[in-house]
């Protein structure tokens, strides 16, 4: 039996099919490199020593996805595929419900028709909207503020109502707080296409000399310093926790939302002090506007994932930065 990895090609997919691999899982990726290359399979082969199958195309493709379904047998499905630039969603509304909701809705009737009742699905914190009080708990009320993060929300919604109107089917629903770090190894690592849009990309940008400084978004929020806080989490910490999620599946029926944070805050003008610490290079920058649609403050409640996935995170901010520098450094 195999767990079909969706996007495993991307950031979070390659660090997970890592975990798998060295948990003795066998693994079947699917990914069309809209947004990633094969070297990052490569890198997944030379961590693991281990081979897999791999099938290059998109996920709302159902002619493919019969051939992954036929020639594979498929026990559980984690699946990450999807586009995931929030201004990029907000210029191109139809493509992003087309390639996050219709493919979804693809893989879960590939799914139904070869009787696959396992989902580990990658959502989001951006599910929390803007209005509810930090930490985050998951029972509190979801909402979204740009299509990608509606596409999360409905997605959410998807999952549950397939696993109320089928008692047999498992769906996790992560929400993950904000990924950063790399494989120790420095083989994988986030990779964005142009100009980055998250923090800690950027950061490296300016680290390796690309660009001359962090534009830091607003310094008069109600936080500690005035920065902007979120709850950065390592990638492997992340990977970890969905064969944590994958274990549960199988024992547990019914849809079950999970954060996967840390649970400790970090400003920015922290996150660049941490780097300048793990990568002893200096990170210039300038405090510009607040960007719009940001919040002040996002961290976790992380006690559901610890009671019900048995699963915290193990790594802290200063062991992200040096393994995201290892890797980012190097490209
Ligand atoms: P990523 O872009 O690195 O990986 C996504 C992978 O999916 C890419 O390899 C891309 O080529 C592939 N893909 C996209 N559309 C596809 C399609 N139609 N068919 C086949 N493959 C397709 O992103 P990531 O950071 O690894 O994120 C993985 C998932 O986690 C996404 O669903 C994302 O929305 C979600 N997520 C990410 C973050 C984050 O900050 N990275 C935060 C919360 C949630
Ligand atoms: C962003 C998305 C969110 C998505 C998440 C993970 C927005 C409004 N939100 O969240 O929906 O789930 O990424 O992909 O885009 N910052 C700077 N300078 C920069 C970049 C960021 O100061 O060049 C600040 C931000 O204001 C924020 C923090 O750094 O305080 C983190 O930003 P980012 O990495 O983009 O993540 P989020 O804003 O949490």
């Amino acid at each position: 039996m195999s767990v079909l990895v969706t996007g495993g090609a991307g950031f979070i997919g390659s660090h997970t099919a890592v975990v798998l691999l060295d948990h003795g899982e066998d693994i079947v990726i699917l990914d069309n490199f809209s947004n990633s290359s094969p070297d990052m399979l490569d890198g997944i082969r030379r961590i693991t020593g281990k081979d897999f199958k791999f099938y290059e195309g998109d996920m709302r493709d159902k002619a493919l996805l019969d051939r992954v379904f036929t020639e594979n047998k498929i026990e559980s499905v984690i699946h990450f595929a999807g586009l995931k630039a929030v201004g990029e969603s907000v210029e191109k509304p139809l493509e992003y419900y087309d390639n996050n909701i219709n493919g979804t809705l693809c893989i879960l009737e590939a799914m139904r028709k070869y009787g696959c009742k396992i989902m580990i699905f990658s959502s989001s914190a951006t599910v929390y909207g803007n209005d509810n009080p930090v930490p985050f708990v998951e029972g509190m009320k979801t909402s979204a503020t740009n299509p990608y993060g509606w596409t999360k929300v409905f997605i959410e919604h998807i999952l549950e109502g397939v696993c109320e109107s089928d008692k047999e089917f498992s769906a996790v629903l992560l929400r993950y707080f904000n990924p950063i770090g790399a494989h120790k190894s420095g083989l994988i690592g986030e990779k964005p296409n142009g100009i980055p849009n998250n923090i800690m990309p950027y950061i490296m940008k300016v680290a390796a000399g690309e660009y001359d400084h962090l534009n830091v978004f607003g310094d008069d929020y109600d936080t500690p310093d005035g920065t902007g806080v979120r709850d950065y989490i390592h990638v492997v910490d992340l990977a970890n926790g969905h064969l944590s999620a994958l274990e549960y599946a199988r024992k547990n029926k019914g849809a079950e939302a999970v954060n996967l944070g840390t649970g400790k805050g970090t400003s920015v003008l922290e996150l660049v002090a941490a780097v300048e610490k793990a990568s002893d290079r200096k990170i210039p920058y300038v405090i510009t506007a607040r960007r719009p649609g940001d919040i002040a403050e996002c961290y976790a409640d992380v006690s559901k994932a610890k009671r019900v996935l048995n699963w915290q995170a193990q790594y802290d901010v200063d062991d992200m930065c040096a393994d995201n520098a290892r890797w980012a450094l190097k490209q």
